[in-house]
């Protein structure tokens, strides 16, 4: 018996990965997250499958149902928005089955700052303009912040800021943020990426907060940078024409000439 957690992407049925949507047909318990994780995948379960929504359970409670499935050897596939690795509680869950002996495996799932980035139609690194994304949040309800994580210290590098969990802040995210990128800077905030709702707002920084609609104060991202909407920039190096790399030697001379896919 094998608990499978699985990234179950933004929320577009189909963005989910293929090993995702075999593991899902192959479980015959199914917990998803139910707050974010799209009903429409859940339509990989197999006829007859356990479906538990968790939102409504706590730890204790979702322990449980695994540990009733590992008693009864079905195997378990257990679903949370976007990838596992960002803000999916994976980290507390892992440490329970490491401690009860129960084996687990890991799939990847599309994030919701690449869905956004999707649907903002725009590279969040751009060439001298920014090569860092920093995946960040405010503090909440429930999760204050590291003390060295403050918005503003990611902020003092200029870096493409992807905001979560934030959109009922964002009056104070401007505001923390307007004295590093200033109020000119491109920003956005995309609700329900990839969801039939998905919205997209794009402004300024000092304009954002106005711009948004108030309705608006869950799944949603803030994104801020120079890189947004960007059209001043320089090619990347790796497809200009003379750049000398291992797939395309320049010379006769090149170090790569020879060099063979598989070599290191
Ligand atoms: C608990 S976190 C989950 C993040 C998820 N594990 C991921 O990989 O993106 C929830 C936050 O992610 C963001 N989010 C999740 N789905 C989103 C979507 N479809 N569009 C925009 N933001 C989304 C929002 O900021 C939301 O408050």
């Amino acid at each position: 018996m094998t608990v499978h957690f699985i990234g179950a992407g933004p929320g577009a049925a189909d963005l989910l990965t293929l090993r995702g949507r075999d593991l899902i047909a192959s479980c015959p318990v199914c917990l998803y997250a139910g707050s974010l994780v799209p009903e429409a995948v859940l339509a990989h379960c197999p006829p007859g499958a356990r479906i538990v929504n968790t939102a409504p359970l706590d730890l204790d409670a979702i322990m449980a149902e695994i540990a009733s499935a590992h008693a009864q050897g079905l195997d378990v596939a257990r679903l949370h928005s976007g990838d596992l690795s960002i803000w999916s509680a994976l980290g507390e869950q892992l440490r329970r089955l490491r401690a009860l002996g129960i084996p687990f495996t890991v799939t990847p799932g599309v994030p919701a700052f690449a869905a956004a980035a999707a649907a903002l139609e725009t590279e969040l690194t751009l060439p001298g303009v920014a090569q860092s994304v920093v995946l960040t949040r405010t503090p909440g309800r429930a999760s204050a912040m590291p003390g060295g994580e403050r918005l503003a210290a990611f902020a003092a590098t200029g870096a493409t800021l992807a905001i979560h969990l934030s959109v009922a802040n964002l009056a104070r995210v401007v505001d923390d943020l307007t004295p590093f990128y200033g109020a000119d800077c491109p920003a956005a905030v995309v609700f329900r990426a990839s969801w039939p709702d998905e919205r997209v707002v794009r402004a300024t920084l000092g304009a954002l907060a106005e711009a948004v609609d108030p309705a608006i104060s869950r799944t949603a991202l803030i994104l801020v940078g120079r890189a947004l909407g960007a059209e001043d920039f320089s090619e990347s190096r790796l497809y200009a024409a003379d750049y000398d790399r291992r797939y395309r030697p320049q010379s006769a001379e090149s170090p790569w000439v020879g060099w063979r896919h598989g070599d290191d």
